[in-house]
């Protein structure tokens, strides 16, 4: 994973305050989602960059454009002000760099560059104000100095929503990822920090028992594919053998990495938040949906994504599915209550629910099945290392391994024998469905 630093742009009292001289008519309302990108940086302990300006009082430093109404009417930025001050919620601590600019750009004649290098900082996360200027021109030369950029498109703001949809498209345009503040926190998250590494290691039949699903998705020579949640992108590469094209999407980072390496055009994104549009002949998707609980959403944008009359092929866990290791979960939960409520971060509908909700998005079911598939582990404790963050991620290191040791005493007696080994219950929704 490439060293990060969060970079926060000129979240100043004069910009940010609804009586300042200079209030960014938006800029009130991304201060919550600069607080929580903000608060994921320094719980990780990753660099964090208040890039704020500075103005002399007699405008020596200011940009030409600005100069007149500065000297003439209200002035701003000025230094040991109030106004010059970054506001409260968002204001820096110890450790945190605080880099002055006099223009737009937060790399320009500034030490952030020295500073980010020496921190060995390869990837830069891009919030504040306000997109025309500041933004957009750090992130053109973050770009330029050879950094990975990405911004958080709702923790930025301008004076109003056209010009910020106007320049998110744009900087989308020069390949910036652009993620939502959910989106990119969800893909820091533990959750989604998986060790491609490890995945494959204890989980190589992920990939292995879906030849059947791609069978079902029947990719064609030249057609366009996006495979939602393509992981380390086996069975991407699988589709792309076959003669179709295929853009991943996948909420870990890690994961993408190794799908870039194989060749694969992938993106870090949810389903939740596609904005594709009459875009693909096919959409695929395997061992995924169970992760989106709002699965409503998460059809719509499917079928947003699709052409008239593509395809959807997918296969996820359905009603029943693991149903041992929810049930070993709920009881460890139960006799911990200092561990809190358990809480179940997985969607398994059963056949009727989810042919209803494919139907109410405008699908035509082709092909509808549920099919129970035991399924050999190594050891469930590997399984739960790598599935059961989203349950744990608030437990202490001793009690996720309390909490493992107990699920796996319970499951001892349920999903293992002398003979068989560890037989997880797997029951998976297979679908085809044609985009009416
Ligand atoms: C599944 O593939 O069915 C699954 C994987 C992780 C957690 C729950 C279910």
């Amino acid at each position: 994973m490439k060293k990060t630093a969060l970079i926060i742009i000129d979240m100043q009292n004069d910009f940010v305050l609804p009586t300042a001289p200079q209030t960014i008519a938006r800029a009130e309302i991304i201060v919550p989602n600069i607080q929580k990108v903000l608060a994921s940086f320094r719980s990780q302990e990753l660099p964090v960059f208040h890039v704020y300006r500075e103005y002399r009082a007699d405008g020596s430093d200011i940009e030409n454009t600005r100069l007149n109404t500065f000297l003439t009417e209200q002035k701003y930025c000025v230094p040991h002000t109030k106004g010059c001050e970054i506001i409260d919620e968002l204001r820096p601590i110890e450790g945190e760099y605080k880099i002055v600019k006099n223009r737009f750009s937060g790399f320009m004649q500034t030490e952030l560059d020295f500073i980010l290098r020496r921190l060995s900082v390869e990837k830069i996360v891009v919030c504040g104000i306000q997109y025309p200027n500041c933004i957009r021109a750090t992130i053109f030369d973050g770009v330029a100095l050879g950094y990975d950029v990405t911004l958080i498109t709702d923790a930025t703001e301008a004076q109003t929503e056209e010009i910020a949809k106007a320049n998110i498209l744009d900087i989308k345009n020069i390949g910036v990822e652009c993620l939502t503040t959910e989106v990119f926190l969800t893909a820091q998250n533990e959750t989604n920090k998986w060790n491609p590494n490890s995945y494959n290691k204890h989980t190589a039949f992920v990939s292995q028992l879906a030849l059947p699903v791609v069978d079902l998705l029947n990719p064609k020579q030249g057609e366009k594919i996006l495979d939602v949640g393509c992981g380390e992108g086996t069975l991407a590469v699988e589709i792309e053998r076959r003669g179709a094209k295929v853009i991943g999407v996948d909420m870990s980072a890690e994961m993408i990495e190794q799908c870039e390496a194989k060749g694969i055009e992938a993106y870090v994104g949810s389903v939740t938040d596609l904005s594709y549009e009459e875009a693909f002949d096919a959409v695929f998707s395997n061992a995924t949906l169970h992760w989106v609980k709002d699965a409503q959403n998460a059809v719509h944008n499917i079928a947003k994504a699709l052409k008239p009359h593509g395809r959807f092929a997918c296969e996820f866990g359905a009603k029943g599915n693991v149903h041992s290791v929810v049930s070993a979960m709920e009881k460890v939960f139960e006799k911990h209550p200092e561990f809190g409520a358990f809480e179940n971060p997985w969607y398994f509908p059963s056949m009727e629910e989810y042919r209803t909700l494919l139907e109410s998005e405008g699908f035509s079911i082709e092909y509808i099945e549920i099919i129970p598939r035991p399924t050999p582990m190594d050891d469930i404790v590997n399984w739960l290392d790598i599935f059961a963050n989203g349950v744990t991620k608030h437990l202490s290191k001793k009690q996720f391994e309390t909490f493992k040791e107990e699920c796996r005493a319970i499951l001892k007696e349920s999903i293992y024998s002398e003979d068989e080994g560890w037989l997880l219950d797997y029951k998976r929704l297979r679908v085809r469905a044609v985009k009416i």
